[in-house]
């Protein structure tokens, strides 16, 4: 009997299994302190874990209003009034996804038609080109370059053509931690307004900030109108799992954001949705939970980098996001893949930053550690690393 060929897209060949998926089978192979996926290793507070709880058992079972219910929508634009000082219609202009990635491949499936293009950072999260594909849009990179990472005119005016219709930009960065700064938001805007296309700001990492508290590039002059903005419950309140997004955008947008999220998941899990709204509104009475969040992270974060600049990594310090970079080169190893897949074979699992990048770049030199992670997990990732210095790990290559 002659087997069929397994369909599949073509679209999606160049993406298949991920980095991510062996890094995740070889770190249960051995047993090794996940460092690698960015999810916290530690409970959601009790006060979001309590709302679940009651949302669960308490008439939150069913359907939703497809783009959400109305005191989640209510609560998001209460959110990025408070945090961000942009005011949001809730009933128009506010969308409750099954988390951010289902925010990104909402508004890229509304908005694309085929061969548009989409200036997309190099690195970035990984869902974006592939969402960009799925859409039949086309993705341009631009190739940051480590570790300063920093985003100029020059670099990102050549990516821009008439057929642009729209940039993903991240701030705080994942992989690479950056907050852009006023200049580089600039950047972005001016060429945004310029060539009369959409901003996708992800801003998942709001709340993770390290250099200075976050802005969003919607509040420049003349981007209100041309921003979506894309945001997560599961990074703040360490509810990765939840999945519970949103995309905020102006009422042309949105209806073309709700089109494709109808057909997509139709409504975002409602109980999880009624606790997001009690979660949000509880910190907008009152931030104390978003102070401690921030004082937590900094805190993990300035051991994370102990812990690797101890062992010898360069590291970028970040100055947001829950996300390390160490320079997997300067320490002796060829590339950014062996360097994870002796680590791992010791215990540590990180993700080879190369699964951010464009496969075409030859930057091959970063490994990213994640330290939403409690001091547990730290101590022993760090006792499993200082075993053996890192020059002899390098070693182990060969
Ligand atoms: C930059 C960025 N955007 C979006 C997401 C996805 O968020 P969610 O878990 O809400 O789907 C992530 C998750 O890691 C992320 O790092």
């Amino acid at each position: 009997m002659t087997q069929a060929t397994p369909p599949f897209n073509a679209r999606l060949a160049p993406f298949g299994e991920s980095i991510f998926s062996t890094m995740s089978r070889l770190a249960v192979e051995h047993n090794a302190v996940n460092l690698g996926q960015g999810f916290p290793d530690f409970e959601p507070p009790a006060f979001v874990q309590d709302a679940a709880t009651r949302a669960v058992s308490g008439g939150f079972s069913q359907y939703s209003r497809a783009f959400g219910l109305p005191k989640t929508t209510h609560a998001i634009a209460r959110y990025a009034e408070q945090s961000i000082g942009f005011a949001a219609d809730p009933d128009t202009e506010v969308t409750v996804t099954a988390g951010c990635t289902e925010a990104i491949a909402a508004v890229l499936l509304g908005i694309l038609n085929a061969g548009d293009e989409v200036v997309i950072l190099d690195p970035s999260y990984d869902s974006y080109a592939a969402c960009i594909a799925m859409a039949g849009g086309v993705a341009r990179r631009v190739r940051l370059e480590g570790p300063a990472f920093r985003i100029t005119h020059e670099l990102l005016r050549g990516a821009f053509s008439s057929k642009t219709r729209a940039i993903i930009f991240n701030s705080p960065h994942n992989p690479t931690g950056r907050m852009f700064d006023e200049g580089e938001c600039a950047v972005v805007a001016g060429l945004a307004r310029e060539f009369d296309c959409l901003v996708l700001s992800d801003e998942v990492y709001d709340e993770i900030t390290f250099a200075r508290p976050h802005t969003s590039i919607a509040r420049l002059a003349g981007m209100r109108e041309r921003t979506v903005i894309l945001g997560s419950l599961g990074k703040t309140f360490s509810c990765t799992g939840w999945k519970i997004g949103w995309a905020i955008a102006p009422a042309g947008i949105t209806r073309a954001i709700r089109c494709a999220h109808q057909f997509l998941t139709f409504c975002a899990p409602t109980p999880f949705q009624k606790a997001a709204a009690d979660a949000l509104d509880s910190v907008c009475t009152d931030r104390s939970y978003l102070h401690e969040l921030r004082r937590d992270y900094t805190t993990r974060r300035a051991r994370m980098l102990g812990i690797l600049t101890g062992i010898g990594f360069e590291c970028v310090p970040p100055e947001g996001s829950y996300f390390i970079l160490a320079n997997a080169q300067a320490a002796g190893w060829p590339d950014d893949v062996t360097a994870a897949k002796v680590l791992v074979k010791a215990g540590v699992a990180t993700i080879p930053a190369s699964a951010f990048f464009d496969p075409a770049n030859p930057d091959r030199r970063w490994l990213r550690f994640a330290f939403c992670k409690q001091e547990a997990t730290m101590a022993l990732a760090q006792q499993r690393l200082n075993a053996l210095p890192l020059h002899e790990f390098a070693k182990l290559t060969n």
